[in-house]
């Protein structure tokens, strides 16, 4: 079933000049852009988007970390998106990511890991409509 899904190229990806490059892996993985956006987050949209991590211990770094330059927005679309960024992207940790995964190519760490991705149907709508408007999805 084709769906839809969120990714962020984070502020890793953005200094370190890799969008180009992880835009290119991800067209190559069958992904079409269906709406993009360059935005800097604000203290309090960082705050809403990973609200679900509020009580964990790497949320100020978190939020400090995902506003410290900007990202790139971009909802994409594919066979199983969901899913299937999930696997592309790799754990969570850079320096533990399987080989070939993004974040192991072009992440750093636990936190600097080059890339977001929704991890479910209902969060992939909700973050899709934090940041595009049904007639930018169209
Ligand atoms: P994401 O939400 O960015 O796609 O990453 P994820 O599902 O693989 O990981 P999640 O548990 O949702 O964590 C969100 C982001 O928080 C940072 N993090 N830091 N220092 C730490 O222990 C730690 N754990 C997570 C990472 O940037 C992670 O992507
Ligand atoms: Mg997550």
């Amino acid at each position: 079933m084709k769906q839809r899904t969120l990714t962020i190229l984070k502020p890793d990806t953005v200094t370190r000049h890799n969008c180009g490059a992880v835009i290119a892996r991800l067209e190559q993985e069958g992904f079409e852009i269906r709406a993009a956006r360059m935005v800097w987050l604000s203290k309090e949209q960082a705050e809403v988007f990973y609200a679900v991590h509020k009580d964990k211990p790497f949320y100020r770094p978190l939020v400090e970390f995902m506003t410290s330059g900007p990202v790139w927005v971009l909802a994409l679309e594919r066979e199983d998106a969901i899913e299937y960024l999930r696997k592309v992207m790799g754990a969570t940790d850079s320096a533990k990511a399987a080989p070939g995964t993004i974040r192991q190519q072009f992440g750093t760490n636990i936190e600097r890991n080059a890339i977001h991705g929704s991890d479910s149907p209902d969060n992939a709508r909700t973050e899709l409509a934090f940041f595009f408007s049904t007639s930018d999805l169209a």
